[in-house]
């Protein structure tokens, strides 16, 4: 099993102390997360990286108490989500990249990273041709995990504790927090400081299981 102390000689970066150290959290305090923190957060959240830059997740912050209560009871009455200060509903928007391509092009132009329209014009081409053969759920919800991790993982770093959940009812989410329906509600993500002790680790399969090397079945061994 790989154990959470293996690396315990090792040089180590805050990230990799945060992802050592992050347990899914099973209950909060009400302490509230501070604004200069949570905008942070969020903010660099929207750094992660995604196909063509197109950044199709959408989240939804929950903080009012009372929509923290709507949203426990259509998320399987999981107490953590009336507790947490802070609950963000991930979405990823499958559609969203069919007019978002003309705005991803203009803020690359407005950055300076594309040039001319030589270059616009490949990366127009090339991103339709591309999301129009592929199925655009499976590709948005890829990416959003991605700004969804950087959220999760960045909330630790700031010494805050989290909990990624997927036990809700997605048509009831969307009703509740009037989420579009082509949309798809991934995950919610509880923020706020633990208010219990947390679970014990619970073990993960080891390197040679999972990461293989040059092939896959060729377990990875770690000199
Ligand atoms: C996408 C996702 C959805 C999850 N959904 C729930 C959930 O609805 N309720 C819950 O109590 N835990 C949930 N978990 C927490 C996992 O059970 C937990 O991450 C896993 O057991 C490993 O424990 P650890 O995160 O403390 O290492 C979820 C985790 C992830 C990543």
């Amino acid at each position: 099993m790989l154990d959470l102390r293996s690396n315990q000689n090792k040089q180590v970066t805050p990230l990799n102390v945060a992802i050592r150290n992050r347990r899914a959290t099973q209950g909060f305090k009400p302490d509230e997360v501070p604004e200069e923190i949570l905008n942070e957060i969020l903010e660099s959240s929207l750094l992660a990286p995604s196909g063509y830059n197109l950044q199709p997740w959408r989240f939804i912050v929950v903080k009012d108490a009372d929509s923290r209560k709507r949203l426990r009871a259509v998320a399987m009455n999981q107490p953590k989500v009336e507790e947490a200060p802070v609950v963000v509903i991930a979405c990823a928007d499958p559609n969203s990249w069919k007019t978002d391509i003309e705005r991803v092009i203009k803020l690359g132009q407005e950055a300076g990273q594309i040039k001319d329209d030589k270059s616009a014009d490949f990366i127009r081409t090339n991103a339709n041709k591309y999301l129009s053969s592929i199925d655009t759920k499976v590709w948005a919800t890829k990416q959003t995990m991605i700004a969804f991790t950087h959220m999760m993982l960045l909330s630790e770093t700031f010494g805050l504790d989290t909990a990624p959940m997927e036990g809700f009812f997605e048509d009831q989410v969307k009703k509740e927090f009037q989420i579009p329906d082509d949309l798809i509600v991934l995950a919610l993500l509880a923020i706020g400081y633990a208010g219990k002790p947390d679970r014990p680790f619970g073990g993960r399969f080891d390197l040679g299981d999972l990461i293989s090397l040059d092939k896959f079945g060729m377990p990875y061994v770690a000199s």
